[in-house]
């Protein structure tokens, strides 16, 4: 049977900038695929696979888009902290090179927030490198780590996973599986054949390297509709 066309974002003369999912509007894949190029590189197909592997039941696809031009300005990605009934994990916040420094990647960030509550979630956690003060200015604060993945303890959620979806890991994530698979065949490597030889000496790192350089994690308690005073 055809597919009935895909709905078309219509134009909002009172909101210049909207947040949309997505999913539903993959009109804008490609602009998103290609905006998240420019910044972490990767294979535009694997972009591509992974975005359209975005739906209603997370990880949902945020893409902000000037109404009027039908310009794709930024996005995010959102997806689900199985162990936290609350929460979200938030990544890929992007805003257009050409629109940095405007206001947009704070509004991106508002309607996300928005958009977070509507979907009933209120606790909003990230990851950053770089970026801390950006999320600072938002009320976002430094939290504990939350694992994109992990055995029994806090995870972060893709969705179910099909073949689609494997695409859709992160390379966060992937390197956290690598890295826990690789331990836990050691492990068994030094079960079954004794001790391993001993490891190389560690890289010397240059002066000034900071070896303690990894992602800040940061959360955000959004207020909930019931809380709101007037
Ligand atoms: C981070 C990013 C989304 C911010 O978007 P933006 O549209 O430039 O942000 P805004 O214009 O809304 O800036 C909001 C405020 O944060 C400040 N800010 C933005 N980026 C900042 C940074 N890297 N360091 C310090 N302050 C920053 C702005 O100066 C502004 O301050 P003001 O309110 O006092 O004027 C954008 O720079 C971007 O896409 N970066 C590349 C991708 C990236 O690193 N994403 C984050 C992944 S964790």
């Amino acid at each position: 049977m055809p597919q009935p066309p895909p709905k078309l974002l219509p134009p909002d003369p009172e909101n210049p900038c909207v947040l949309v999912p997505l999913h539903q509007y993959p009109e804008f894949t490609l602009a998103c695929a290609t905006l998240l190029n420019m910044e972490w590189p990767r294979s535009q197909q694997a972009r591509l696979n992974s975005l359209s592997s975005c739906s209603d039941n997370f990880p949902v696809g945020m893409v902000l888009v000037q109404s009027n031009s039908r310009q794709a300005l930024g996005f995010c990605k959102v997806s689900l902290i199985p162990n936290l009934k609350d929460a979200c994990f938030v990544e890929s916040v992007i805003v257009h090179p050409q629109n940095r420094g405007e206001g947009l990647g704070s509004l991106l960030m508002k309607k996300l927030e928005e958009y977070v509550i509507s979907r009933n979630l209120h606790i909003v956690y990230l990851s950053t490198l770089g970026q801390e003060k950006f999320y600072k200015k938002l009320g976002y604060n430094e939290c504990e780590p939350v694992s994109l993945y992990s055995f029994g303890l806090r995870s972060i959620s893709s969705g179910p996973k099909d073949s689609k979806t494997k695409n859709m890991e992160t390379e966060t994530c992937r390197t956290m599986i690598d890295r826990k698979i690789a331990e836990v065949n050691k492990e068994m490597k030094c079960l079954l054949t004794g001790p391993p030889p001993p490891p190389p000496p560690l890289p010397k790192q240059p002066i000034g390297h900071n070896v303690m350089s990894v992602k800040t994690y940061m959360k955000k308690e959004l207020a909930k509709p019931w809380d709101s005073k007037d």
